[in-house]
């Protein structure tokens, strides 16, 4: 297979480094990590011990014409969606298959206004990944990833692609609602990831503490709330025990926002927890908690650190 990842940041890297064992890879990314990349290979310790040498490229431009990719895993920041999309539309074949596998809820409407739904494969992963230094992640805890054709019956090739992915590593599942599963999986990072970002500390703090494990509940209940209120049918607890367990599976993985933050790069939380809040306020459904760590976020991003900031957040009910 000859698979196109559009964006190198962690999870793009591991997943590009993992698939290259046995395909075509290649990564299209930007700065020192590429170059890196390109002279050295990519190196991936923890969950994964691997070097892996995909091709590493920073201008599509440069891909052939006579070679386009079988599949495009759009890897880049919720925010970058619609850039992205048009970027890789000059190698889109009659065959090739997009697929998102990013945080957050829109990226797939975004693609969608570009390429016809036939040709779109939704997708989540719950993978934690960290970019340690150029050329060079840690996998920071190994989760389950769910993939979902949107409108399309075509179930030979979508488990061809599963299959593709689990032979790499990458144990895959196929949703035949992969809305619900881009819900579910959003729930879940409105919760770890803005407490983690807030608090500075990796994934698993977050089980060390009840009164974080509680703001958890609290957070779930929410987003919940919300997506039921457009048909989602989620389930409170079941995604409560999910956010829990994602969070122990990849306990010691700092959260992409956290990477985020410490990064000084923008975050997603305005495609995780706004969309949440937006999308409450349309139906009428208070969403107290997610808007506090949304505002908060938004303070963090530019460099303003309160400690007490989750303690605070917390105790907005009482
Ligand atoms: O955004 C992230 O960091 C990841 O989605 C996850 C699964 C929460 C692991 O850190």
């Amino acid at each position: 297979m000859n698979i196109m990842i559009m964006g190198a940041g962690a999870l793009g890297s591991l997943f590009g480094g993992l698939l290259s064992q046995h395909h075509q890879v290649t990564l299209v990314g930007r700065g020192r990590h590429i170059e890196t990349m390109r002279d050295n290979g990519l190196k991936i310790e923890g969950a994964t011990l691997l070097h892996a040498w995909p091709k590493c490229i920073m201008d599509i431009e440069t891909i052939e014409k006579t070679s386009l990719p079988d599949i495009v895993i759009l890897a880049v920041k919720a925010y970058d969606t619609e850039e992205a999309i048009k970027q890789c539309l000059p190698v889109i074949g009659p065959d090739t298959r997009i697929m998102t596998f990013q945080n957050g809820l829109g990226n797939v409407e975004t693609i969608q206004d570009h390429v016809p739904d036939t040709h779109i494969i939704g997708g989540i992963t719950s993978h934690g990944a960290t970019r340690l230094d150029p050329g060079m992640i840690r996998h920071g805890g190994i989760g389950d990833t769910v993939i979902g054709h949107l409108s399309c019956d075509d179930h030979e090739n979508i488990q061809k692609v599963a299959d593709i992915f689990t032979a790499s590593g990458i144990i895959t599942s196929i949703s035949e609602n992969i809305g619900k599963e881009i819900w579910s999986k959003t729930i879940v990072n409105s919760a770890i990831n803005p407490i983690t970002a807030l608090l500075g500390e990796p994934n698993g703090a977050i089980l060390e503490d009840p009164g974080l494990v509680d703001l958890v509940k609290k957070i779930v209940s929410e987003g919940v709330s919300v997506a039921n209120s457009i048909g989602m049918e989620l389930i409170r607890d079941r995604t409560i025990d999910m956010t829990l367990d994602i969070a122990r599976r990849t306990a010691k993985n700092r959260s992409s926002m956290l990477q985020d933050v410490e990064a000084t790069r923008r975050t997603e939380i305005d495609h995780i927890n706004g969309v949440i809040v937006r999308m409450g306020q349309e139906k009428g459904i208070e969403a107290k908690f997610n808007n506090a760590l949304l505002d908060a976020v938004k303070v963090r991003e530019r460099g303003e650190i309160d400690k007490d900031i989750i303690k605070k957040i917390a105790l907005l009910d009482s």
